[in-house]
């Protein structure tokens, strides 16, 4: 397939290195230089071209600008109604991006994470796109969302792995307070978590871990209960970003 990227930052890096091997043609926009010099070096298949060519010669355009640089480009560059964009891009809406990238029609969303360099990354995407399943499902969990609202939702949700990993942080610390060995107590940590999250968690699963670890009077019960103010804090946080991320209020998004 002919790919191209526009915007060569940390998230086009990414998605190149994890499509690397698959034979594509993939041309890259150059900025930023570096970057477009690391990739074209290091992945088979792909070419640094200006923004212009990149859209002109790829069936299936990825834009990874910021949308404050989007707008401003976007609008001139050739794009064609056979053509597949996806975005990846936060804030610019699907109905923006019908304007914007016109008169190309299949048209998705996407949200990428950096592991996606190695495969295992989730892709929530709206509408359905058979296009990035193609690409990426083989080693990613593609999960096609109903609507733009329940897309956005994901964006919310995905903030939940900086509050995560410092509370990792934390217990690592706090351990390595005892053990003396700051390496040691990230490793324990890190994979002692990692032993517990189930693969797909497809049917209930991250309950049923939970339930493992709920014996009455056990350590891990009692921590859970100390913490318990913080689950209401979780919420609280989630909530607040419902009007930045388009989400209306509680009620709404339980019908
Ligand atoms: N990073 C993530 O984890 C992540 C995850 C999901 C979605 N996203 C979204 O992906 C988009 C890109 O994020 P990022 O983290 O990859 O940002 P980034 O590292 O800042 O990359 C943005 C890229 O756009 C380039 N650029 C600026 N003006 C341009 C122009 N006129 N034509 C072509 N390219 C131009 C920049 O080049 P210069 O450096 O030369 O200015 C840079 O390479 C954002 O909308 C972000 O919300 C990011």
């Amino acid at each position: 397939m002919r790919l191209g990227f526009l915007g060569t930052g940390e998230i086009t890096a990414a998605m190149v290195r994890g499509l690397a091997g698959q034979g594509h043609q993939i041309l890259i926009s150059p900025r930023n230089p570096t970057m477009a010099a690391t990739l074209s070096a290091e992945v088979a298949g792909v070419t640094i071209a200006d923004n212009e060519t990149v859209v002109a010669e790829s069936d299936v355009v990825f834009l990874c600008l910021l949308a404050r640089v989007a707008v401003d480009v976007l609008p001139g560059l050739p794009f064609r109604p056979d053509q597949t964009v996806l975005s990846v891009m936060v804030d610019v809406s699907l109905d923006r991006l019908r304007d914007l990238c016109a008169p190309a029609r299949d048209i998705a969303i996407t949200i990428p994470l950096p592991p996606i360099a190695v495969g295992g990354c989730p892709l929530p995407v709206y509408p359905r796109s058979p296009v990035l399943e193609a690409l990426f499902g083989a080693r990613n969990l593609v999960l096609t969302q109903p609507s733009e609202r329940a897309l956005n939702a994901h964006l919310g949700a995905s903030a939940l792995c900086s509050p995560i990993l410092a509370q990792l942080l934390t217990a690592a610390d706090w351990l390595a307070g005892y053990t003396g060995e700051t390496v040691g107590a990230e490793a324990y940590i890190a994979a002692m978590i990692r032993c517990y999250l189930p693969a797909q968690a497809a049917e209930g699963e991250l309950a049923a871990a939970l339930q493992k670890l709920s014996t009455e009077g056990g350590l891990n019960a009692t921590l859970r209960a100390a913490m318990a103010p913080a689950l209401d804090d979780l919420r609280r946080g989630l909530d607040g970003f419902q009007t930045r991320l388009g989400l209306g209020n509680e009620g709404e998004a339980r019908t």
